[in-house]
């Protein structure tokens, strides 16, 4: 039988979740909740799936298998612990909650629940960021020494979720930053300590539009995150040096993959699978994890570290570093 997915929250994101339902293989979209009417009247029409203005009352008259949760990150521990206790499998996007304990409680009600949590750090599923990962464990590094993530790009949030601090418990660093992080720790392990700056330069709004992150791996990597909705584009780069050569990822969206080797002085392309979205890639996860009882690529425990490492990069730009003598 088809298990039956319900989805909370349908702005943006949502309609990458219903479209991934309704390709996942054994699922089907039957239902959507958003307190906002229109939200809601555009997803029945589009997508022809029932809708609610209270998703509680979604839960009780749908019995959904599994939920999306697509609204601003403050809802979510509320939302995926209601859901979770429920015995319903839960898909939710990232970052796990607006601050540290609100992923904590969220982690705890996956501890204790009867059903699968994945957290949608969709990145983890990209093919490009896939094959830089396995170059890596392949050992074309060597050791990595210094890892660099620019995601950049030119978006007004004025008047979004992303630009309240309670809502979203941060801008850029806490919406592309995370997924920054997040694939640091994919690629290259956790992260032992950082030192930050996030700024709000250009946009009217509560949060950052500007961040810069520098950190060390547990693992001794050196890793640089740079992000911004007030940075031009032409920013973004993904690179990692190691005592062999360079991995760099100059067309994040398609590849190829780059080798620079310190042995030859050459370039070799490695070309990158990109005949599944990352999209496609996370929801056919997901279904595989609830039918096989197996834990998420991206699950409690990776969104915790990477919402930790956030948090700590958060405090340390407030703590603004050692000053300069005159
Ligand atoms: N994985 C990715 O690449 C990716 C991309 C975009 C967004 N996101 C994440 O998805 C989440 C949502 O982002 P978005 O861009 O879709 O935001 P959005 O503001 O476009 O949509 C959020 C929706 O949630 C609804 N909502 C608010 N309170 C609600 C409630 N109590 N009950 C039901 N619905 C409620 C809003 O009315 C709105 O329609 C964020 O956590 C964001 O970081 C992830």
């Amino acid at each position: 039988m088809a298990l039956r997915a319900a989805i909370i929250g349908l702005g943006g994101i949502s309609a990458a979740h219903i479209g991934g339902w309704k390709e996942a293989e054994g699922v089907e979209p039957v239902a959507g909740a958003d307190i906002a009417e229109e939200a809601v009247a555009r997803a029945e029409q589009q997508h022809g799936i029932a809708g609610y203005a209270d998703w509680r009352e979604m839960l009780d008259a749908e019995e959904p298998d599994l939920v999306s949760i697509c609204t601003p990150p403050f809802l979510h521990p509320e939302m995926a612990g209601e859901c979770l206790e429920r015995g319903v499998h839960v898909m939710c996007e990232k970052p796990m909650a607006a601050d540290v304990p609100g992923a904590e409680q969220m982690a705890a009600a996956a501890a204790d629940a009867d059903a699968i949590l994945q957290i949608a750090y969709c990145h983890r599923f990209h093919g490009p960021a896939m094959r830089m990962k396995q170059l890596i464990d392949d050992g074309i590094l060597g050791r990595p020494v210094f890892f660099r993530g620019a995601f950049c790009g030119l978006s007004n949030m004025e008047g979004n979720h992303r630009g309240v601090m309670a809502q979203a418990g941060g801008g850029a660093l806490m919406d592309n930053g995370s997924h920054a992080v997040d694939l640091y720790q994919y690629m290259l392990g956790r992260i032992a300590n950082v030192s930050c700056r996030a700024g709000t330069f250009l946009q009217d709004m509560e949060t950052d539009d500007v961040a810069v992150m520098l950190f060390e791996g547990e693992a001794g990597c050196y890793g640089e995150v740079l992000v911004g909705y007030s940075m031009p584009p032409q920013f973004t780069e993904w690179r990692i040096a190691g005592e062999k050569g360079v991995l760099a990822l100059e067309n994040y969206m398609a590849g190829p993959v780059r080798f620079w080797s310190a042995e030859t002085d050459e370039w070799t392309d490695h070309e990158c699978d990109t005949s599944r979205s990352r999209f496609q890639r996370q929801f056919a996860h997901f279904v595989e994890c609830i039918r096989e009882g197996t834990q998420p690529r991206s699950n409690a425990e990776t969104a915790l570290h990477t919402q930790r490492a956030i948090g700590a990069a958060y405090e340390a730009s407030r703590r603004k570093g050692v000053t300069v003598p005159v």
